[in-house]
């Protein structure tokens, strides 16, 4: 592996990054090709109808991006993340996700090998997208919620909590005033099985780099603003409401009562009280560390989730108002791939 020279990061660590660095390993081989594949997708992309053209295929849709799946890039997950204002907000993502994966693995995660690719059409606003690995369905989070049996699932949930409490961790002990934070639902996981038991998860989700120095976000919040009709940006930059929904996933018991409340979202709210006994044994065992939170019970967990997919839903709905301002009433090009209807 060829290594460059000294690099200061985003986050102010000074490290020896290979030119070759794992985050680049998706498409190392052939970055040309990829970036030829994706320049010429995206040319002829239709944000309100990403299948259109017929090469591609939606495999879930983000909050913040979409996971695509192209023809001409079989095995790999291709994310699409828009709302980057130029060129130079499209490097300091490229650079924060980059730095954001490197320090989670430096805390012992396992995260999927993930390449970025920015790209500048012409007359639009640059787009990035992730590319990683397409891992295979029986081993991800969400199946496994769905249909693992009851011992299964819990060692998934006692594996990602494990996995909390890492990034918990390495929070205290890095100087410089660097926390991270990760979005631990199942459905952002990928469990390998060996002999019947699962192993440790690797983390898929990483489009958004929970990121805070001396608690300031050094992500550029005005990704996520750049979707909703001007006005409301206005309102939404003054209530701080990103910067408040984002702050929940520093806290590790908000985190755990996020995790749980997914269960919802996927159908299996049955299986949150099982789950909540852990999470709870989780908090108890770290009842020092974590200043003695209380136990997290179902009914909580429900009114957490609905909290939270209230919260969603309304966000979703400006971003529709605002794809029909752009392209009903100004003719202009909505730059954001949004779903239909949610089941939440
Ligand atoms: N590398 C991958 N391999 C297989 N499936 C994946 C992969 N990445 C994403 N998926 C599938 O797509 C879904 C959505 O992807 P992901 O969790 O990365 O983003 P998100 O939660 O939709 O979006 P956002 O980044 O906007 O919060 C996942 O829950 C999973 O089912
Ligand atoms: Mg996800």
């Amino acid at each position: 592996m060829e290594v460059d020279a000294e690099h200061r990061n985003l986050v102010g660590v000074v490290e020896h990054r290979a030119m070759n660095s794992p985050s680049q390993a998706a498409c190392a081989d052939d970055t040309q090709t990829c970036r030829a594949i994706l320049e010429e997708f995206e040319r002829n992309l239709d944000p309100a109808d990403p299948t259109a053209r017929g090469a591609a295929r939606v495999l879930g849709y983000g909050e913040v991006s979409a996971a695509l799946l192209l023809e001409a890039l079989p095995g790999r997950v291709c994310k699409r993340m828009a709302g980057l204002r130029d060129r130079g907000a499209a490097e300091r993502y490229e650079s924060l996700v980059g730095d954001y994966l490197g320090l989670l693995r430096r805390s012992g995660l396992r995260v999927v090998e993930t390449q970025v690719v920015t790209l500048q059409i012409p007359g639009r606003r640059p787009v990035a997208y992730l590319l990683q690995e397409h891992l295979g369905a029986d081993g991800l989070g969400d199946t496994l919620l769905r249909e693992a049996d009851d011992a299964t699932l819990l060692d998934c949930v006692d594996r990602v909590l494990v996995a909390l409490f890492e990034v918990w961790t390495a929070n205290r002990s890095r100087s410089g005033g660097i926390e991270l934070a990760i979005d631990a639902q199942l459905s952002n996981w990928h469990f390998p099985s060996a002999a019947a038991q699962v192993g440790p998860p690797t983390l898929f989700d990483v489009g958004t780099p929970y990121v805070r120095r001396s608690a300031a976000y050094l992500i550029d919040l005005e990704i996520f603003l750049a979707a909703v009709p001007p006005l409301l940006r206005a309102y939404y930059r003054r209530a701080r409401a990103v910067e408040k929904y984002l702050d929940h996933y520093f806290d590790p018991r908000s985190a755990a009562l996020d995790l749980l409340g997914n269960f919802h979202k996927e159908g299996r709210p049955d299986r949150v009280p099982a789950a909540a006994t852990r999470v709870n044994a989780w908090l108890a065992a770290h009842a020092e560390e974590f200043g003695h939170p209380p136990a997290v019970d179902s009914d909580e967990v429900a009114r957490f989730y609905a909290n939270d997919a209230e919260q969603l839903e309304l966000f979703l709905k400006v971003r529709r108002l605002d794809r029909f301002i752009r392209t009903r009433l100004l003719y202009s090009r909505y730059d954001f791939v949004l779903p239909g209807e949610i089941r939440r």
